[in-house]
């Protein structure tokens, strides 16, 4: 026998590699608090059902009070010969309160305990994410209603295209993060089920009664099957796709303004508190924060590939692989947490720069599709409307002219249909203003769609 807890039938200690290479400690203890929780409402069934007597359910209650105030104080010593989080736990709670001490683990195992754990902790990691997607959307909603107005050029192929609003363009980032939360509140479901009964993979020959441990933890059920519910982590990997997602559209939104901050683009400005200056050129403002938000994405979706790989191969039930899940996830949340708190902090400080913005528009042609509609009006078939459209462009091409800058006489060379109203289509203000429908650029409906926006909110 050695000196560990499980040590009974062993003869000679751990190898002092492997005790290393197999222990958790260092990144478990994350869990401590999530830990003690689910210890509590196990020590508070188990007296319920009769396992454990009333005074020895309140000395392990009183006993997890003292541990978890040395956990916050910071004094709590960790043991990596303790193995993990839960044993590390356990030996101080048996210091404090005696053979007690070691009652709790009465009808339990680590494999139902460490799953419990995850998932109370994901949940209330998830709870905060969704707080600060909350307050990203909040700020894209009200930047959006301020810029309803402001015309920027939209691109397809990153060409210029047609001419949108500015306000337009940040609602639809607003829309793919809607569906993030959603995804997100989706996988907060099959966090909430309760593991803690499965014990090792059978279940347990104490009268427990899991009903009891769900409602003391919030959970919203017992997990249906033992088996299964040491074994699964599909929620953490669902949690890790929700933050692949949302980081896939945090980076995009990243590209984008880095090229609006760019000289050439110059749509935007950045204050100097979210951007970073050059050691050696000195005229640099460099947009720090959306290229590191870009980049960080990577990790997360590699940590999306390392939990499905993980699980692939794994015969049920518990098994010593799930060990690995942790640090994947943990570093996920830090990411997607981190990534949040820049945007929402940076995205009410973007400084529109209009006229630059506007400017930008009246080049490349934007509304060349309006004269094609425009003649489509008036009766031209619309391929033929695209080839007339076509030639004038090509015709301001060799001039250096938008169309907007072309007299009555030169359009009217391309066709005899067109009149002096064809200036109000012509122009930016025409052109967005002319997209009125749900869903479209102008500005009446980005201010009703914001304001969609706010009530979905409000409901969540
Ligand atoms: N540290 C382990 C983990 O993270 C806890 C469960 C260990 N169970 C076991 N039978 N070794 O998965």
């Amino acid at each position: 026998t050695t000196n560990q807890s499980w040590g009974g039938r062993f003869s000679e200690p751990t190898d002092a590699f492997v005790a290393r290479f197999t222990a958790s400690v260092d990144f478990d203890r994350r869990l401590a608090l999530h830990d003690i929780q689910g210890s509590r409402a196990h020590a508070t069934m188990l007296a319920r059902v009769g396992v454990l007597s009333e005074e020895e359910r309140d000395a392990i209650l009183g006993g997890l009070d003292e541990v978890q105030a040395e956990i916050e104080a910071g004094t709590f010593e960790w043991s990596v010969a303790l193995e993990d989080v839960h044993m590390n736990i356990e030996a101080r709670l048996t210091e404090k309160i005696g053979i007690t001490g070691k009652k709790l683990h009465t009808g339990r195992s680590r494999n139902d305990q460490v799953a419990t754990d995850i998932r109370l902790f994901l949940r209330d990691e998830i709870d905060t994410v969704a707080a600060e997607l909350t307050r990203l959307r909040e700020g894209l909603i009200e930047l959006a209603d301020r810029e309803a107005e402001t015309i920027m050029p939209g691109f397809t192929h990153l060409q210029t295209a047609q001419p949108v609003t500015f306000g337009h363009h940040l609602l639809a980032w607003q829309e793919m993060l809607a569906r993030d939360q959603e995804r997100l509140l989706d996988c907060r479901k099959r966090v909430n089920v309760l593991p803690l009964g499965a014990a090792a993979l059978a279940g347990t020959t104490y009268p427990i009664d899991r009903h009891v441990t769900a409602e003391l933890l919030g959970f919203d059920r017992p997990a249906e099957n033992s088996l299964d519910a040491v074994s699964d982590r599909d929620f953490a990997i669902e949690f890790t796709a929700f933050a692949s997602t949302l980081l896939m559209h945090l980076s995009r939104m990243s590209e984008e303004l880095v090229l609006w901050t760019s000289a050439q683009f110059d749509f935007i400005d950045l204050p100097d508190r979210f951007c970073t200056g050059s050691s050696i050129m000195p005229q640099k403002k460099n947009p720090d924060v959306p290229e590191l938000v870009r980049g960080k994405t990577g990790r997360v979706y590699g940590h999306l590939m390392g939990l499905l790989t993980l699980m692939k191969s794994q015969p049920l039930a518990y098994n010593k692989d799930n060990q690995e899940d942790k640090e994947p996830l943990f570093d996920a949340l830090t990411t997607v947490q981190d990534c949040l708190k820049a945007f929402a902090d940076m995205v009410p400080a973007i400084e529109a720069k209009a006229d630059n913005m506007r400017e930008a528009a009246r080049k490349g042609f934007s509304t060349a599709t309006d004269l094609a509609d425009y003649l489509v009006c008036r009766g031209v078939a619309f391929r033929d409307a695209h080839e007339i459209v076509g030639q004038s462009v090509a015709y301001g091409l060799a001039e250096g002219k938008d169309l907007s800058d072309m007299s009555l006489e030169e359009l009217r060379r391309f066709s005899d249909v067109i009149e002096q109203d064809v200036f109000e289509v012509l122009t930016l203000e025409g052109s967005v203003a002319a997209r009125n429908h749900i869903g479209g650029t102008a500005p009446d409906q980005v201010r009703a769609a914001a304001q969609r926006a706010r009530e979905a909110l409000a409901a969540l």
